[in-house]
């Protein structure tokens, strides 16, 4: 008799899943690497930008994933711009939304639908500097530490529960610009490391928390 030993993750339908960006899009290039060596695990099927001159678009381009703009400048309200955003997601049939330096705030109406099927990553250690400069105010406080923190979105902006954290050091001469040097790169390692987690089923959102491997995160893992 023979028998087939298969990893536990080999028989997964790989998730599609959508980056949602704003500028630069290093975040979005170190998902595209990953991604390129995990195709049995997930697939990028769309990129949108709310800006028409994001660099991560070229990016998107250049790997052949479809891309999108929806220009927050062309509507009227928040809710218009988020329902027009929602449809277009919802067309794409996602497993995941990943927010990658998307800088937008976004509506309750809209975070509640993608609830649990949302990640963002804070350039902070949440709950630490929500919102913008968080270099900038790490530096003011005179922290020795800072760091990035991959959450579950919800309502509440940069609140949702945290699943991975990573910590880099605060020296002396360190200035806004060293710390998000050290931030990105972190941040290049532990963004595609959650979408894995995802994409492998290991993650879920529940009760209001962050689970990995069945138990809650009561403490975000560590890159
Ligand atoms: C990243 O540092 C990310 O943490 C931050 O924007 C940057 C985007 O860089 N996000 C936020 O501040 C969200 N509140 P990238 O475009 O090169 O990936």
């Amino acid at each position: 008799m023979t028998s087939v030993q298969n990893t536990p993750h080999t028989h997964l339908t790989p998730k599609r899943i959508a980056v949602l960006i704003s500028g630069s899009g290093s975040n979005l290039q170190a998902i595209i690497e990953h991604q390129k060596n995990h195709a049995h695990l997930y697939q990028i099927v769309l990129v949108v930008s709310n800006r028409p001159n994001a660099f991560g678009l070229n990016r998107a381009a250049a790997a052949n994933i479809p891309t999108l703009t929806i220009n927050h400048t062309d509507y009227a309200s928040r809710e218009l711009f988020d329902e027009s955003l929602q449809f277009a997601l919802d067309k794409a049939h996602l497993d995941l939304v990943v927010l990658a330096g998307f800088m937008r705030i976004l509506t309750p109406h809209f975070t509640q639908h993608f609830l649990g099927k949302m990640l963002n990553i804070h350039p902070s250690l949440l709950p630490k500097y929500p919102g913008l400069n968080t270099h900038q105010a790490a530096l003011q406080a005179g922290d020795t530490q800072h760091g990035l923190s991959v959450h579950f979105v919800t309502p509440m902006l940069d609140s949702g529960p945290v699943i991975l954290q990573a910590t880099v050091n605060i020296e002396p001469n360190d200035t806004a610009e060293s710390l998000q040097q050290k931030v990105h790169t972190q941040e290049h390692l532990a963004y595609p490391l959650v979408i894995e987690w995802f994409a492998q089923n290991r993650l879920q959102y529940k009760d209001n928390q962050a689970w990995l491997d069945q138990k809650p995160l009561i403490i975000p893992q560590q890159l």
